[in-house]
């Protein structure tokens, strides 16, 4: 058998909170029993990546980012059961299957799953590297533990492929598995990058209607309308009386809040009708308050939740939502803005601070 010897890789990593992102040689250990190493094909940007560079959510530094990817993999620890040159997508919330959680049908919420950043693998001065969500993908290749891998079937674009591991499990299971939109229902999504416009996709594949698409920038129109959207809505004061005019004065049976702040979740709030439904679905910072007035909260009768990773079992789903992509059933298309290298990865950053685009996805 071959020797399992440390490979050497070029990663994207944020040596702190606002430093430049530099493309670095990160050198990977091998795999110890129970570890793949997957050669990462494409992984996507997601504003996650970005919180944890620009301070909004804790992380740990240095930090190979990047959570949402897909690739082959190249080397098996002992005792691992999937085989070199499976095609597969990573999890950022692999499920130990023993804890209450796991126990309960909850696995996004397994309590083995709660550090924000796993230390693994070092830089080139030596020095341990913390990976984001616990994978790094941002890179030529991971070695991650097996139950973070999820495999899929061959055939699917790379790029389309990685975002089933973020955006498009925690859109698709938002709309199935936390809010379970039904035919006819309407729908108001709040943020339009890659999580949201996978929320819009959902609600199409749900037959919700009307869909209503909400974002600040006007440039989120086309991709919207792209993506499943009947109408896209610009977020101004106007907002909660655009909406009631297009749902008999009462407001949508469902909100999808996937901006992660405060005042979004209030205006998810005030668009959504008596008795109706707020899915947060983006992830907020620690010391941004949501204040609802006692009052509202009782007699409104609404509901407010979060989705955690679509509230899914990604094993299950990742697969499932695979198929579907590969039959034609869900259009993947409208979610990637384009394709760049890892060296054009920090411009891609930038692009996703302003607000530009859908998903910008590396390529290797
Ligand atoms: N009202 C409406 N839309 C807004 C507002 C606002 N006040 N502020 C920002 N937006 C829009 C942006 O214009 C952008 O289109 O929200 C969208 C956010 O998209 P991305 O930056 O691409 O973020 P995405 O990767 O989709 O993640 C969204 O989910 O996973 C979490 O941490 C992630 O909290 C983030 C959220
Ligand atoms: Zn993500």
């Amino acid at each position: 058998p071959a020797v399992a010897a440390p490979v050497t890789v070029r990663a994207l990593v944020a040596r702190g909170v606002g430093a430049d992102l530099r493309v670095e040689q990160v050198r990977l250990p091998a795999p110890g029993p129970g570890d793949l190493r997957v050669t990462i094909r494409a992984a996507g940007i997601c504003h996650s990546d970005l919180s944890m560079v620009n301070g909004t959510l804790a992380a740990r530094f240095p930090l190979v980012l990047g959570h949402e990817a897909t690739g082959v993999v190249a080397e098996a620890g002992v005792g691992c059961r999937l085989t070199v040159g499976t095609p597969v997508v990573l999890n950022w919330a692999p499920a130990c299957r023993t804890c209450w959680w796991c126990q309960h049908d909850e696995p996004w919420l397994c309590a083995a799953n709660t550090a924000p950043t796993v230390a693994r693998g070092e830089t080139d001065d030596g020095t341990s590297l913390h990976l984001t969500l616990g994978l790094g993908a941002l890179a030529e290749a991971v070695v991650v533990p097996e139950s973070a891998v999820i495999p899929i079937p061959a055939g699917l674009p790379p790029e389309r492929a990685a975002l089933l591991g973020c955006a498009v499990l925690t859109g698709a299971g938002a709309v199935r598995n936390t809010a379970r939109v039904a035919a006819g229902e309407s729908v108001a999504v709040i943020g339009l990058g890659g999580v949201g416009l996978a929320v819009l996709t959902a609600a199409r594949r749900a037959g919700a209607t009307p869909i209503l698409a909400v974002d600040v920038a006007e440039a989120k129109r086309d991709l919207a309308l792209a993506a499943g959207a009947t109408e896209f809505l610009l977020s101004d004061d106007r907002l909660s009386k655009e909406v009631r005019a297009r749902t008999e004065g009462r407001g949508v049976d469902n909100a999808f809040e996937c901006v992660g702040r405060a005042t979004t979740i209030r205006a998810a709030w005030r668009l959504t009708r008596r008795g109706g439904a707020v899915t947060v679905v983006g992830m907020g910072s620690r010391d941004d308050m949501v204040s609802l007035a006692a009052l509202d909260i009782f007699h409104s009768a609404r509901t407010l939740r979060s989705s955690v990773y679509g509230s899914s079992d990604p094993d299950r789903e990742v697969p499932e939502l695979a198929r579907a992509a590969l039959d034609g059933t869900l259009d993947l298309s409208p979610l990637v803005s384009g394709v760049v290298t890892l060296d054009e990865a920090p411009a891609a950053f930038d692009r996703l601070a302003r607000g530009e685009g859908a998903r910008w996805v590396v390529s290797f």
